[in-house]
């Protein structure tokens, strides 16, 4: 059942192939100091760069450079971003970048004038922000995340071993996202299908959970079969438009909080993934793929009917002459091939998951309430080990 809910999204998205324009349209609506953000070069590789220094110039803004964003972007990154925001009085953070590039703005955006350690304030006691806001704006380079819509922010803090996200309100998400896929060509094929697996589990980790007729279940079977159709063409052929468009708008609806509507959520994959993500700093993605066929097999018998209509509507799998267990099984062994068609890390060893850091794991894995089963911490180290045997 829908139930109650607001809806809002207020960030405006710029899309297709001429999209960069939309910031002659955006920049003059603030000040004139940019913080500039972005990660490790690739978009002065790819010529983004360029363009967009070219356009902030034309706009006559004085830019300030934060780079070397990291993927997994750490407090300690944080500090030294808010510190800048200060210093240059920045009046717009422009991220330019993937999610971390993304998610790091958005955290430097409510933590420069924050008067209290922000780690503390935002990531571990979780509280509203009440303190002036930075606005954010977002050139994408990367399909994944969906933070160019929604108000998601992962810091990661490497000492504590914690890797956590806050999703702030309406006020702190991007005041407009341009999203061109042919930005996405560049991809080395590890991010493009870390990035496709990420937006796959946003949408399971909605999908399973709740057993009504919901108008979100029919909408994310809907985005599942054109990601998989289009992750297909896409790995085949990176300079696809038509894929690499589809794609990326998938990754957009799959966590801008539309579909969440009328469904609890579950989100423990991405709970375990954070948490193999805060001791082996290894991609978001793969920490995703890893843990999913465990936990979806560990999870099957308490949402059996659900896993049955995702193996039929999803995977085509025919019911005729099965178990109910059948066609649930089923459904999962085709998702299985699909990840390993793709080139998925299964086998949470690769990501260097060590026997020895099992506990430690699942300390730092947060269970949630809103899927078809309450985990246990033997359940976490199982679904782990089961991974690191696959
Ligand atoms: O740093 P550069 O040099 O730019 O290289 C990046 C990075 O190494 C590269 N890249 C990005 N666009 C490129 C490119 N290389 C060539 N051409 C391009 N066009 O890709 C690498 C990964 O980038 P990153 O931003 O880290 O990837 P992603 O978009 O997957 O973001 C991951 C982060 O987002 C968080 C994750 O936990 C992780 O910290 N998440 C944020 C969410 C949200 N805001 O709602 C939800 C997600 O579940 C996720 O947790
Ligand atoms: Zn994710």
């Amino acid at each position: 059942m829908l139930g109650n809910f607001v809806y809002s999204n207020p960030t405006k998205i710029y899309f297709g192939e001429d999209s960069l324009k939309g910031l002659y349209e955006e920049l003059p609506k603030y000040g004139k100091n940019v913080l500039l953000v972005y990660g490790g070069g690739s978009i002065k590789k790819n010529g983004i760069y360029d363009k967009v220094m070219s356009i902030l110039e034309e706009c006559g803004k004085a830019v300030t450079e934060d780079s070397g964003v990291m993927p997994n972007p750490t407090v300690q990154k944080l500090y030294e971003g808010c510190k800048l925001a200060r210093d240059s009085k920045a009046d717009l953070i422009l991220a330019v970048g993937g999610g971390s590039v993304c998610d790091y703005s958005k955290a430097v955006s409510v933590s420069a004038y924050c008067d209290t350690d922000p780690w503390e304030k935002y990531y571990l006691k979780m509280e509203d922000v009440d303190n002036r806001i930075i606005p954010v704006g977002c050139v994408l380079t990367m399909a994944g995340t969906g933070s160019e819509m929604n108000g998601g922010s992962v810091i990661t803090n490497p000492e504590q071993k914690l890797k956590i996200g806050h999703v702030f309100g309406d006020n702190v998400m991007p005041k407009f996202s341009i999203l061109n896929p042919v930005y996405t060509y560049t991809l080395p094929k590890k991010q493009m299908i870390a990035g496709l697996f990420d937006i796959m589990s946003h949408i399971l980790e909605q999908y399973f959970s709740g057993t009504d007729d919901n108008t979100s279940d029919y909408v994310m079977e809907g985005l599942l079969k054109s990601l998989i159709h289009s992750s297909e063409v896409a790995v085949n052929n990176p300079t696809d438009y038509e894929a690499r468009s589809n794609i990326m708008w998938i990754a957009t609806w799959a966590l801008n909080t539309f579909v969440a509507k009328g469904k609890t959520t579950d989100w423990e994959v991405h709970m375990i993934g954070q948490a193999i993500g805060a001791h082996t700093d290894a991609t978001h993605g793969m920490t995703l793929s890893a843990v999913s066929i465990p936990y979806y097999r560990h999870i099957m018998p308490y949402g059996l009917e659900k896993f049955k209509r995702y193996a039929i509507n999803v995977w085509n799998v025919s019911p005729d002459g099965k178990s109910d267990e059948e066609i649930a099984s089923e459904g999962l062994t085709k998702m299985e091939e699909y990840m390993r068609r793709l080139g998925l890390v299964m086998n949470a060893s690769e990501l260097g998951v060590t026997p020895d850091m099992l506990e430690g794991i699942a300390d730092s894995t947060l269970i949630m309430t809103g899927g078809y089963k309450i985990l246990s911490r033997e359940d976490v180290i199982a679904i782990v080990k089961e991974s690191m045997n696959q």
